[in-house]
């Protein structure tokens, strides 16, 4: 799948205000500073699309990117940021929470995790949560440059290890980096079988 036309649309204090869900739509999220507003970028090619910060927090609505006409790509507020109040944080938790179950359109949600690290229970405890509510997702390991393949590959397995504790069925998880362009090409290819299944209806199911 290629990206011809990625356009900002509206950021969305509640679900309420997204745009119509009359599209297949991918949303991205995460721990605050992982990397969500960067894979953006790299994956439709645009480096100012989704605004990016060395500074956690950054993103604090609900971000909808138009793409190609045909989907949704949205760019989340992290979670687990420790550096503001108790209040913002509920209203941030709330606005994701309502987000993700109530969003008809929603194909899958992309959860990233760093690379860098072992396994963390905030993240865990999230995929608990999406499982929960019944949401599907996949995994995307950020980062990947930041640290020798053998690091990064090593957590990714490790993370798929923790996973497998309480998951039966493990889907498809990606390693990638916004600065090497990696992760891109399947990524994409991933999101173009989803859209065609979304289109064609699932003949397998
Ligand atoms: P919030 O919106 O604040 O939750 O953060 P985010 O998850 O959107 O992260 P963002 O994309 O803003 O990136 C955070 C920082 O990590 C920035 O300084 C990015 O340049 C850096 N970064 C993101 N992805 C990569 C990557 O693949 N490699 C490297 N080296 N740095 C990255
Ligand atoms: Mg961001």
């Amino acid at each position: 799948m290629e990206i011809k036309t990625a356009t900002y649309l509206i950021s969305s204090p509640q679900v309420e205000n997204c745009p119509k869900p009359d599209r297949p739509e991918y949303a991205f999220i995460g721990r605050s500073n992982v990397g969500k507003s960067s894979l953006i970028n790299m994956l439709t090619g645009n480096s100012k699309l989704a605004k990016t910060s060395n500074t956690p927090g950054k993103t604090q609505l609900i971000n909808h990117f138009d793409i190609n006409k045909s989907f949704y790509i949205v760019d989340l507020p992290g979670y687990g940021f420790a550096k503001v109040s108790q209040k913002t944080r509920a209203v941030w938790e709330k606005m994701i929470s309502g987000y993700l179950q109530t969003r008809e359109n929603l194909i899958t949600v992309f959860v990233l995790i760093d690379s860098r690290h072992k396994p963390q229970a905030i993240d865990l405890d999230f995929l608990r949560k999406l499982g929960e509510w019944g949401i599907p997702f996949n995994v995307i390991f950020t980062k990947a440059d930041k640290s020798t393949q053998r690091v990064a590959a090593g957590n990714a397995r490790k993370f798929i290890e923790a996973m497998r504790e309480e998951w039966e069925y493990i889907p498809r998880s990606f390693m990638t980096s916004a600065v090497k362009h990696l992760g891109k090409k399947d990524i994409l290819g991933y999101i173009g079988e989803l859209n065609d299944e979304f289109l064609n209806g699932d003949e397998d199911a």
